[in-house]
């Protein structure tokens, strides 16, 4: 960020929710206490909210239990992230804009599209901005792809495959036994988890999407599906051993995905993961839990200028990241987030781009902290927008929704009517 036209006074913040998103964002405060301040926190977990204010210096009038009982009180600030779980966006974020401040707001933005479009008109009518968290626009590897198709250098797109592998382990963590299982909870997957990779297809190709279809089912993590012989927690089954989905090899062996089991005062992580595994959600047999969301979906999506782009979400691997491959009218694009390949058809010219050596480094390689600063920057200096507006998201929210009522009805479903 330009120094030199940075107002003195930082941009002030409420944060409604104090897990690990809000967090991530935060360190932009840690780090830039000049620019962003944290003036109130609404955290019903009294454990985060005190480790929140404590590292804040916020004093118990700027703290709160719950949302409403904020915007009953409101405090003077400029702006409100929302970082609470997916089920509870819509209304805080309504309530913000009502009260005329500008919103950092988590993805996804809510849980219908009709919401969506709301807080979009309430935001328009305020007069307010509001950003999601898509993430992707602020992480290097993804805006080198941004700039090189913009470039022209590789002419016009044609087509593109793009694979989000979600990793085995993030799935049975994640979306069989953790916080993203059921849709009436969250989300669809699509929603929850790919929103980012639809808005990152209608960025490079800053295309609408005309015509969809999507496919896929909750195939493998069912009731049926359980071995002969297992039983309700991985810690008491004599499958356990040989589990691919073992939740004391993911959390006890291996500790991951460990980062977001609270350890109150006196406890150790140790007693937090045997308790887990004892009584918590996340000691349950993957083929015994309530989870409803699909395993693995794809769509295929003809854009507006007859682009076709083709998305798989697959939880089935130990990958755990993107995969696109771009065919352009000169050339082409492949990557994995670590290596970015353009290779041109006249001349058999090659680039490579290396990025491993940003792979699995914190705030999402930065990009937390890029995304939390354009929204800084663009509260304080006014000089240019939000990089993902409200209208932007509404849009690849949309495609979500719609694929999900092609995978529900068989339909290939038209947006252009
Ligand atoms: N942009 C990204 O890359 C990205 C990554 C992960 C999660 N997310 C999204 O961020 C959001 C938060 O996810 P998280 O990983 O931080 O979850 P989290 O569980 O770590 O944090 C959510 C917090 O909200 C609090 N909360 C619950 N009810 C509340 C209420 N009524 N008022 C205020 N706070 C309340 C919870 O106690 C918790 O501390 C979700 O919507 C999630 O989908 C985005």
């Amino acid at each position: 960020m330009d120094e030199t036209n940075f107002p003195n006074a930082p941009v002030t913040i409420v944060a409604i929710g104090g897990g690990n998103r809000t967090n991530k964002y935060l360190e932009y405060a840690v780090r830039h206490p000049e620019r962003l301040r944290l003036v109130g926190l609404v955290e019903p977990n009294p454990l985060r909210r005190h480790a929140l204010a404590e590292k804040f210096g916020l004093k118990a009038a700027q703290c709160f239990e719950d949302y409403a009982c904020f915007f009953r009180h409101p405090l003077q600030a400029d702006a409100v992230l929302i970082a609470t779980p997916e089920n509870l966006h819509f209304d805080p974020c309504m309530r913000a804009i009502e009260a005329g401040y500008h919103v950092l707001l988590e993805k996804p933005i809510a849980r219908t599209l009709d919401e969506c479009r709301t807080i979009a008109r309430a935001a328009r009518s305020k007069g307010v901005i509001v950003g999601v968290c898509h993430v992707l626009r602020y992480h290097p590897y993804f805006m080198r792809i941004k700039q090189i198709v913009d470039s022209g250098e590789l002419g016009q797109i044609i087509s593109i495959n793009h694979n989000a592998a979600v990793g085995i382990d993030r799935m049975t963590h994640g979306y069989v036994r953790g916080m993203w299982r059921r849709e009436e909870i969250t989300n669809p997957i699509l929603i929850s988890k790919c929103c980012h990779d639809i808005d990152f297809l209608l960025w490079i190709t800053s295309s609408r999407c005309r015509k969809l279809a999507s496919f896929g089912s909750l195939r493998w993590f069912r009731a049926e599906n359980a071995p002969a012989g297992s039983t309700d927690r991985c810690i008491d089954c004599p499958i356990e051993p040989s589990c691919p989905y073992s939740a004391v090899d993911l959390y006890r062996t291996r500790r991951d995905w460990i980062s977001n089991f609270d350890v109150p005062q006196g406890a150790t992580i140790d007693q937090v993961i045997d308790r887990e595994l004892r009584e918590g959600p996340y000691g349950r047999c993957v083929f015994r839990c309530d989870n409803d969301v699909v395993d693995h979906q794809t769509i295929a999506m003809e854009m507006d200028d007859d682009v076709t782009i083709s998305f798989t979400m697959d939880p089935f691997t130990l990958d755990d990241q993107r995969q696109t491959h771009i065919r352009l009218t000169h050339g082409e694009i492949d990557g994995d987030e670590r290596t970015l390949r353009l290779r041109w058809f006249r001349g058999a010219r090659e680039k490579i781009f290396d990025f491993s050596s940003i792979v699995g480094t914190p705030f999402h390689a930065g990009a937390d902290l890029n995304l939390i600063e354009d929204f800084v920057h663009t509260l304080a200096c006014r000089e240019h927008d939000f990089r993902t507006s409200i209208e932007q998201s509404v849009e690849s929210h949309r495609i979500c929704y719609e694929a999900e009522r092609s995978r529900l009805t068989g339909q290939t479903i038209r947006l252009d009517d």
